[in-house]
């Protein structure tokens, strides 16, 4: 069966949000030969962009990652949203603030064809809530690639509880075209991934606050003893501590659960502007920023 997607022709990705997953995300497209148009509200995100995906590429080539052989495709850059209006699919990837994504997810629907799937890259805002604010609730899936995307290749898809089974197939179709591996979960705030990670960098961060044990000592202690690739603040910095804030913000308030209020050491971090590897200071420090 064709899928809609199939039915438009060649996928075009409309990618919004140009910053650390908004143009990773952009890098596995084109990395796949899928044009790309990419948005952002700041010119400045959208100049880095153009020189950050080419290094990305490269990169992910270089480790086997992406296929050497793909025919290069369109990029284009634009803080104009109109851009998007031929999109085949629309990623949104704009920062984890609910005012923000239910603003630009209104606006972006009402321009794009119906049956055309809006996906959200969300790391915790329940699909169910996001897809209330879309023109077409049935269309919104929610698909939490992991940083960076271009490099990890599970996808942590969501389907909402009014997801429509064509706007699900489309988004997997288009998943399997760029050579993820989708795992199809249930809504909630956090999905799988981030209802536990969150908390556990949570956790970890207030460790470090109280004293108990470095940074270094916690994420040896997760890699050495628990087999674990990174441990929890490593990853924190990956994510971006500003990021992970916003989400600890979205998981108190949709589950009133205290045991995700922000620590204090991590609230002071992101008042210094040390929001990890993008800005080269987290709680480790870093000679080069990720970009
Ligand atoms: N960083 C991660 O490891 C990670 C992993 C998975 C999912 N996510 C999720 O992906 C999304 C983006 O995260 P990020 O880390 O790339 O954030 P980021 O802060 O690096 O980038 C967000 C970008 O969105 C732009 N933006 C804000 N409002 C916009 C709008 N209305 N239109 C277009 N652009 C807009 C900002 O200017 C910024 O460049 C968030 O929902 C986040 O929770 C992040």
């Amino acid at each position: 069966m064709m899928t809609d997607i199939q039915r438009a022709g060649p996928a075009r990705l409309a990618v919004l949000g140009a910053g650390v997953m908004g143009v990773g995300i952009a890098t596995l497209a084109q990395g796949h030969g899928v044009p790309v148009v990419l948005v952002d509200i700041r010119e400045e995100a959208l100049e880095r962009a153009v020189g950050t995906i080419p290094r990305q590429l490269r990169l992910a080539r270089l480790h086997g990652k992406l296929p050497r052989e793909a025919a290069p495709a369109g990029l284009r850059t634009t803080t104009s949203l109109a851009d998007v209006a031929d999109a085949t699919a629309v990623v949104e990837a704009v920062t984890e603030l609910p005012d923000a994504k239910a603003k630009v997810l209104a606006e972006v629907s009402a321009l794009i064809a119906p049956g055309t799937p809006v996906v959200s890259n969300t790391s915790a805002i329940p699909i169910d809530e996001l897809a209330g604010h879309a023109a077409r609730p049935q269309d919104v899936v929610g698909a939490h690639f992991m940083n960076p995307p271009y490099l990890i290749r599970t996808v942590e898809v969501i389907r909402g509880p009014r997801t429509s089974d064509a706007a699900l197939d489309a988004v997997l179709s288009l998943l399997a075209a760029l050579d993820r591996e989708s795992v199809v979960v249930g809504d909630g705030p956090g999905f799988v991934i981030n209802r536990i990670l969150q908390r556990v960098i949570n956790e970890a961060a207030r460790v470090v606050e109280e004293g108990v044990a470095s940074p270094e000592s916690v994420d040896a202690l997760f890699k050495g003893c628990l087999g674990h690739s990174t441990g929890p603040l490593a990853t924190g910095d990956l994510i971006g501590l500003d990021n992970v804030v916003d989400s600890l913000r979205v998981l108190r308030d949709r589950t009133g659960d205290a045991g995700y209020e922000p620590c204090d050491l991590l609230l002071a971090k992101v008042r210094a502007g040390d929001f990890g590897r993008k800005t080269g200071r987290g709680f480790y420090a870093y000679d080069s920023l990720h970009s």
